[in-house]
């Protein structure tokens, strides 16, 4: 039995009643979320000045803003009768229902900040309506909640004094640091704020001396400029990139150009300055291997998605925000960056201009419906649609396991890269051991040799003819073995399952006009000392591989093959066979498929969709080439 009551010092259990906590005790504890140090105050009384329609912000701190912050903006401002409302908790003029949070505009909705600030700190909101004649100033103290209100000289807009803070919580004032350290805390919430407002004024001083002032500028890169120097602009290249309602905008540094330290990373997420780690680890994978050691990529990144697509209530700072489609926003930013850099470095060097315009194409292109819906369970979407793959190329669908396929697409447009005829298709490559998939009950080769021999031109006329015609093909796959059975007229073709994948896998691979980044690279030890030519060969098939720290990384792959389960097809597909082998697609395509096949239980469900997306005719070929096929009378022939 769970004892709940609590143990004395004696150790005989004491009962605790359980009491509704003050107002004062309530918001302090939440204080404790909210207000970590005066930077978080700055920063909730800024965005409480933007969201009021500021266009001039002043800043005054005293010593790191323990003794006193000093906030005046020249906004909407707070009428008499709500100046003792805004100090509540829960109260607030921004959202009024939880259909308001799904769409949340503004910086603040959760009414918490002034009320958490209030109580840990002696505080003077002074305010006035444009509407209203007389300003009007409302003192708390943390000690008593209440609220006094009097008289104010004050020009329209509001003034937010904070003084003493944490003077009535010593534990959390023994974790301030020194006055410059918090200062620097400030001057960094200040920038980041500065960076979403090229349209406000921002005035920053400290102990009475002014320490910046961002004036109004009508573009982006100008305040960029005043904010983090003319060296940013020089040694980055702009961003501006659209994807099915996100729009990614911004500058990132140019390949190679990094600094000592991490001080110019800056994202903002509809406006909101955040330190999210999916885009961390985006633009991680971005810069990785392309900057010198201990050095650091400058960005500063603007996304803007749907509200609809962000939860923003996820963290006590909101520091954070959680996105609906996560792996999507990962794509894009590393797509966009990625390609971005790529883009000037290619261009500055024939160009040798140091900043370019931004690229006039758009290779990110709206989802077509159907891949749209492509989205795993986390709401997750599966893979990009390049300009090839649009909806005016053919019609997609979705194979079962959740890949997007364009069957018209490849049989009107003409492959990417021209098939290299092979006859040793599988030469080299094992089936899967019977220990894998039991029951491999027939010798295929000498098989389908015999079937070859066998048929007559006219009876393969008449395969065709039936073949062709999908309605007349029956097929069944034999529960825990690696064939398919299919039946065609008086027909039996048993086809090993790991032809038919090899088959979609190369057709995947040379579909892929573009490579894309796994949320999570995979790596292996780079034990077989893979060489640049065979690097070189996995990258022009959309594998892009590096080589760090004797690991092998694997990081993006052919956009069609996105979905496959990349953590453990890589291991097998680094292996000695493939490493000694002169790599074409073909053997590419039936390694990739074998182990695809030995890390997954291949439902029927998948096997139809590979066959319907195959069609009739290919299917008749691969059957023609790797299946043993047997007319119904051998089979039941009376001696058998
Ligand atoms: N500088 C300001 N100008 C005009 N109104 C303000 C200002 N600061 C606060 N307010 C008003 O006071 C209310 C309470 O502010 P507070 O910061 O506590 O909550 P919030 O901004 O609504 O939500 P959050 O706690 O998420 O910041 C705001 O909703 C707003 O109406
Ligand atoms: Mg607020």
């Amino acid at each position: 039995m769970v004892d709940i009551t609590n143990t004395s010092p004696s150790g005989s259990a004491v009962h605790r009643p359980i009491k509704i906590l003050s107002p004062q005790l309530a918001n302090q504890i939440a204080a404790g979320e909210v207000v970590e140090r005066p930077a978080s105050v700055v920063k909730e009384l800024l965005e409480n000045s933007l969201d009021a329609g500021a266009t001039v912000v002043l800043i005054e701190i005293e010593q790191g803003g323990q003794k006193r912050i000093l906030i005046r903006d020249n906004g909407a401002g707070i009428a008499k009768d709500e100046l003792a409302l805004a100090l509540s908790r829960h109260a607030t003029s921004k959202i009024s229902n939880i259909d308001d949070l799904e769409h949340i505009t503004s910086m603040g909705f959760r009414g918490e900040a002034l009320a958490s600030i209030s109580s840990v700190s002696r505080l003077n909101l002074t305010s006035k309506p444009s509407a209203q004649a007389q300003a009007w100033q409302a003192c708390a103290e943390g000690k008593q909640m209440q609220v006094e209100l009097k008289p104010a000289a004050h020009p329209d807009g509001t003034s937010i004094e904070v003084l003493d803070l944490f003077f009535n919580t010593p534990a959390r004032r023994k974790f301030l640091r020194t006055g410059k350290t918090e200062f620097q805390h400030i001057e960094n919430i200040v920038k980041r704020i500065a960076l979403t407002r090229p349209d406000v004024q921002f005035e920053l001083k400290h102990n009475q001396k002014l320490c910046c002032r961002y004036p109004r500028v009508k573009d982006i890169a100008k305040r960029i400029e005043q904010v983090c120097g003319k060296n940013m602009l020089l040694n980055c290249t702009p961003i501006d990139y659209s994807f099915d309602g996100m729009v990614l905008s911004g500058y990132c540094s140019k390949l190679g150009h990094g600094i000592a330290t991490r001080d110019l990373q800056y994202t903002f997420v509809n406006g909101r300055m955040v330190k999210d780690k999916l885009l961390a680890h985006a633009l991680r994978q971005v810069y990785e291997d392309t900057l010198p050691p201990q050095s650091f990529a400058s960005y500063v990144l603007y996304l803007q998605v749907s509200p609809q697509q962000i939860d923003v209530n996820v963290h006590p700072a909101k520091h954070e925000v959680r996105f609906h489609q996560s792996r999507q926003v990962h794509d894009i930013v590393f797509k966009a960056v990625n390609d971005a850099i790529s883009y000037y470095a290619d261009n500055a060097a024939t160009s040798g201009k140091n900043v370019l315009e931004a690229p006039s194409h758009n290779y990110i292109q709206t989802l077509s419906p159907a891949r749209s819906d492509s989205s795993n369970k986390d709401g997750m979407s599966t893979n990009f649609v390049n300009n090839d793959y649009s909806d005016t190329q053919g019609s997609r669908s979705q194979s079962p396991l959740g890949l997007a396929k364009s069957s018209q697409h490849r049989s009107n447009v003409p492959a990417r890269r021209e098939i290299k005829a092979n006859h040793d298709f599988y030469a080299g490559i094992d089936l899967p051991s019977s220990s894998q998939h039991p029951l491999p009950t027939v010798e295929l080769t000498k098989a389908t040799q015999h079937n070859q021999a066998a048929h007559s031109n006219e009876g393969q006329n008449e395969q065709h003819r039936q073949l062709a015609s999908p309605s007349l093909t029956m097929h069944h796959y034999l529960y825990n073995s690696p064939y398919v059975v299919l039946a065609r007229g008086e027909n039996l073709d048993v086809l090993p399952i790991s032809k038919l994948l090899a088959k979609i896998v190369k057709i995947r691979i040379l579909d892929s006009t573009i490579a894309q980044p796994l949320l999570m690279p995979v790596s292996v030890e780079n034990k077989l000392s893979i060489k640049q030519t065979q690097l070189d060969y996995f990258a022009n098939m959309n594998m892009l591989m590096s080589v760090s720290h004797q690991k092998l990384i694997l990081k993006q792959v052919p956009c069609e093959l996105r979905q496959l389960p990349w953590a453990s097809i890589f291991p097998q597909l680094i292996s000695a066979e493939i490493i000694a082998h002169k790599l074409d697609a073909d053997i590419l395509a039936s390694t990739i498929a074998l182990a695809w096949l030995r890390s997954l239980e291949v439902t029927s469900s998948m096997l139809n969709g590979w066959m319907n997306e195959l069609g009739a005719q290919q299917l008749q070929t691969l059957c023609e080439k790797h299946a043993k096929s047997l007319h119904l009378s051998t089979w039941m022939s009376p001696d058998k």
